[in-house]
């Protein structure tokens, strides 16, 4: 089914709802409150101290909103863990943190397919675990352009095939919504290229919420736009629109 946007019911998988959050006297998340649509490819663009990783971190569990509420698929999560989270399907993005640089790009792979399994699945499927978390890994491997590097240890992969990495880190945790944080930061032009069509390429099934800097990348991949502007959304519509908003254009996108 399309999911255009407008629609609501079937269609949302998060239903972001009035958040609101300060650090002290800092109100850095104000009453911000958004659809991320099913099979949604939803960017959320602002200058730096937006509040775009604050959300994420709310979104994600890492921090408790103020007030406001987090629905996905009709459930109530906000007062879901991290980890809990990570089960019902949302799964973020780490810049670098969370990746083993002395192990291999399969055994990182492997360890984050693992942390997700429970322990009776790990009973269970004791006996050709091996093979098939292999395989499994291997897969994700190929969808974020690893696969001929598999072996090599992580710390001496170059940059743009570490951020590869993180993003099979958190398709490893089998989500339905992503939350990518800057997944191009720091890349070369080509890195980039890369970066986009691997996201262009993953499944229409999962619904991805990108933090990204740079327009173009936002122009290229992303088929809504959300702007956010000192906590508060400045703008919600399509990156055709976002380009002809004079209020995007003036507070935002001149910056650029
Ligand atoms: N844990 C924290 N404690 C205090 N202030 C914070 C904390 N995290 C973020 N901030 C502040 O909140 C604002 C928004 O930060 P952030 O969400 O990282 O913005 P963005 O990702 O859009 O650049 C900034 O002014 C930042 O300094
Ligand atoms: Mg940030």
């Amino acid at each position: 089914m399309a999911c255009s946007k407008g629609l609501v019911g079937d269609c949302t998988m998060l239903d972001v709802n009035n958040l609101s959050k300060s650090f002290g006297a800092l109100q850095v998340t104000q009453g911000v409150s958004f659809h991320l649509n099913k099979g949604a490819r939803h960017a959320l663009v602002g200058p730096n101290g937006a509040g775009k990783t604050t959300l994420f971190n709310i979104l994600s569990g890492e921090l408790a909103p103020d007030s406001g509420r987090i629905i996905f698929e009709g459930t109530d999560i906000t007062s879901y863990n991290r980890w809990r989270r990570v089960r019902a399907g949302i799964s973020r993005s780490f810049q670098g943190s969370n990746l083993f640089l002395e192990s291999s790009v399969l055994g990182n792979i492997i360890l984050a397919l693992l942390t997700c399994r429970s322990p009776a699945t790990n009973v269970l499927r004791k006996l050709n675990s091996e093979k098939a978390l292999k395989e499994k890994a291997v897969v994700i491997a190929t969808k974020v352009g690893l696969k001929d590097q598999l072996a090599e240890k992580v710390g001496d992969l170059a940059y743009g095939s570490q951020r590869q990495l993180e993003v099979a880190l958190v398709l490893a945790l089998s989500p339905k919504v992503m939350l990518l944080d800057e997944p191009t930061a720091g890349m070369s032009l080509v890195e980039k290229k890369e970066m986009l069509s691997i996201i262009e390429n993953l499944s229409t099934n999962l619904s991805i919420l990108i933090i990204e800097h740079d327009m173009d990348v936002v122009f290229h991949v992303s088929n809504w736009v959300t702007v956010l502007d000192d906590g508060k959304i400045l703008f919600e519509g399509t990156p055709e629109d976002a380009r002809k908003s004079d209020e995007v254009r003036s507070r935002y996108l001149s910056e650029e």
